[in-house]
């Protein structure tokens, strides 16, 4: 029987290497766990943008990923600091769409920071890249919106 446990312990060994083996390859062939950022600050202007004279951020502002219009894809309600940020996982969003037709809306109107700005006009913006940072073994894309402005709420 002493043959037949070496046999056992043999076999258990050998498959215990070649999944070591495979899970090398495994690792070695993996490529970094991918995802997309995107951050912002929106403050509390006609465009949603710093103006010459010091200008207050947009706080409790509820910022939405739209890639077909009318399609909330993702929110972020905008901090203290007026930030907000998505994460987004490039499997199911990609990049090319980001860049090209997905836009920023921003659904909470201007008055509700100032009553003096407009009650109707809905703050939009496009993504731009900005980076790119390695945090372990993700890398993140940074994304950036281009430029906020206000476009008739329709
Ligand atoms: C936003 O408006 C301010 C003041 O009108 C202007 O200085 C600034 O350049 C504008 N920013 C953008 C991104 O359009
Ligand atoms: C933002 O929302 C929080 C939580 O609802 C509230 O406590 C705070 O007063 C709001 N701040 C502004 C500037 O609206
Ligand atoms: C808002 O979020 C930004 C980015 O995550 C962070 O740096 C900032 O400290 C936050 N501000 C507040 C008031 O939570
Ligand atoms: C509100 O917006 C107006 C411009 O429409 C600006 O002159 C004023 O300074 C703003 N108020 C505050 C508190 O930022
Ligand atoms: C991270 O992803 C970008 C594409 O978004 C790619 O160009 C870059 O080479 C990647 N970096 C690493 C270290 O894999």
């Amino acid at each position: 029987m002493a043959p037949s446990y070496s046999y056992s312990k043999l076999s258990l060994v050998m498959s215990l290497m070649v999944v070591t083996v495979a899970m090398t390859n495994l690792k070695a062939d993996a490529q970094f766990l991918r995802l997309v950022s995107i951050n912002g600050v929106l403050f509390c202007s006609a465009n949603g943008s710093v103006t010459g004279s010091p200008t207050p951020v947009f706080i409790n502002a509820t910022v939405q990923l739209q890639c077909v219009p009318g399609t909330v894809v993702s929110t972020s309600v905008t901090n203290g600091s007026g930030a907000f940020s998505f994460l987004l996982n490039p499997l199911q969003l990609l990049l090319s769409t980001l860049l090209g037709t997905c836009r920023l809306r921003v659904a909470t109107p201007l008055t509700a920071c100032n009553a003096t700005l407009s009650p109707t006009g809905v703050l939009t913006s496009a993504l731009q890249l900005s980076g790119n940072i390695i945090a372990g073994l993700v890398n993140i894309t940074q994304l950036v919106p281009s430029g906020f402005h206000l476009v008739n709420n329709i």
